[in-house]
């Protein structure tokens, strides 16, 4: 257990100190204001995290442009200036107790969830592949709105660092924008941008690129990273394309990778259900095993870690450097806390009923 209490240093400069290993995974929390701008209840759920030692906060995704970029209504939006100082006053909270706070950025692209009246637009996606749970059918995006996307990806790494947060996270997984271009699946285009694993990642060098030019070398710029679409075959993301993926992000100068997978029409791939046993928990170890092996930046697992003997194994065993955990912490906020007072295992029952469209909670809490 000790070494989950030890700090960790990421980024070039090593500036991001982490008081300990455990990790917040991005957390969506359907509480956002309708205009995309923090509310009080997100205040107060980031604030109790943070008094209960969290060591790294990632946000919940925020949208990077508006409207096309958005999942649902009532998701946090970082698409223009406006929403920095919200974010700044997260910062500042977090910072209050000692943790640090990780902005995640993303565009829903194929992947919206609820297209409400008021929302004339079809979402854009790398190639028109129907969508099999909303039925939708993306337009294919033109070069033009692939340049429009890395311009906003850079411009909200900009805003992350206006607003003082400690880093941020490119969300490059569970089926939304950025994903969709790395899986042979939903990126079928026979442009630069599709097509081999070097194009397929194109806009992912890009986003660096152009990002670095505005935050610098030292800012910290992590990834969420799929390692899988949640589907077998040659027509899906493979493990091997994922780990030369994650070492091109390491090429182009990203601090540091989370380990996860699946996305909407795989079903619960990402978020598995019923952990009942060690053996069920830590679901995406195979993958982080095989990424750790190709990288030397810190590499972050989520997905079913339950007992605290499981993730110290994985840290000490060379799995992970950090462990992250999203049900466990809508289930007992105070659950690191509670770890180094004594309790082994999280009392989360992996149900999902969290998913809840009036805001986060555990129904057996
Ligand atoms: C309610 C809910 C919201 C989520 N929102 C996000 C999100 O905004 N970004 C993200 O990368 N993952 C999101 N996830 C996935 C989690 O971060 C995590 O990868 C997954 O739930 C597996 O970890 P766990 O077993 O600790 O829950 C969400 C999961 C849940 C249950």
């Amino acid at each position: 257990m000790r070494i989950l209490f030890e700090p960790l240093a990421i980024g070039a400069a090593r500036s991001l100190v982490v008081r300990n290993r455990f990790v917040r995974s991005a957390t969506h929390d359907f509480m956002g204001n309708v205009d995309g701008s923090l509310s009080d209840r997100e205040f107060d759920l980031y604030r109790t995290l943070a008094v209960h030692e969290v060591g790294l906060i990632i946000t919940g995704h925020a949208y990077v442009l508006h409207p096309e970029g958005r999942v649902r209504p009532g998701q946090n939006a970082i698409y223009d200036n406006s929403f920095i100082e919200g974010y700044r006053k997260l910062a500042g909270i977090v910072h209050e107790y000692g943790s640090k706070l990780v902005l995640q950025i993303n565009h829903a692209g194929r992947q919206v969830d609820i297209l409400t009246k008021e929302d004339v637009w079809t979402p854009v996606a790398p190639s028109p592949v129907t969508n099999r749970v909303t039925g939708i059918t993306p337009r294919e995006m033109t070069e033009g709105e692939i340049l429009q996307w890395i311009e906003a990806y850079a411009a909200a790494m900009a805003r992350a660092k206006a607003a003082g947060c400690d880093g941020v996270q490119l969300h490059i997984a569970h089926g939304y924008g950025l994903s969709q271009f790395i899986s042979p699946h939903t990126n079928r285009r026979r442009d630069m941008w599709g097509g081999s694993l070097e194009n397929r990642t194109r806009i992912l060098r890009e986003i660096m690129s152009r990002g670095r030019r505005l935050v610098g070398d030292d800012f910290p710029v992590l990834a969420k990273l799929n390692t899988t679409d949640g589907f077998a075959g040659p027509e899906y993301l493979t493990l091997e394309d994922a780990v030369a993926t994650a070492r091109i992000l390491e090429s182009c100068g990203v601090d540091a990778i989370e380990v996860s997978g699946g996305m909407k029409e795989a079903g619960d791939v990402m978020s598995r259900k019923d952990i009942n046993s060690q053996e069920q928990e830590a679901y995406f170890s195979g993958a982080a095993r095989a990424i750790k092996a190709a990288v030397s930046i810190p590499v972050i697992l989520v997905g079913g870690l339950r007992s605290l003997s499981v993730m110290e194994s994985l840290v000490t065993g060379g799995v992970a450097d950090m462990v992250s955990l999203c049900r466990p912490l809508i289930r007992e906020p105070d659950l690191i806390s509670r770890f180094r007072n004594g309790q082994a295992k999280s009392a989360c029952r992996s149900c999902n009923a969290c998913f809840n469209p009036g805001g986060i909670q555990c129904p057996y809490k």
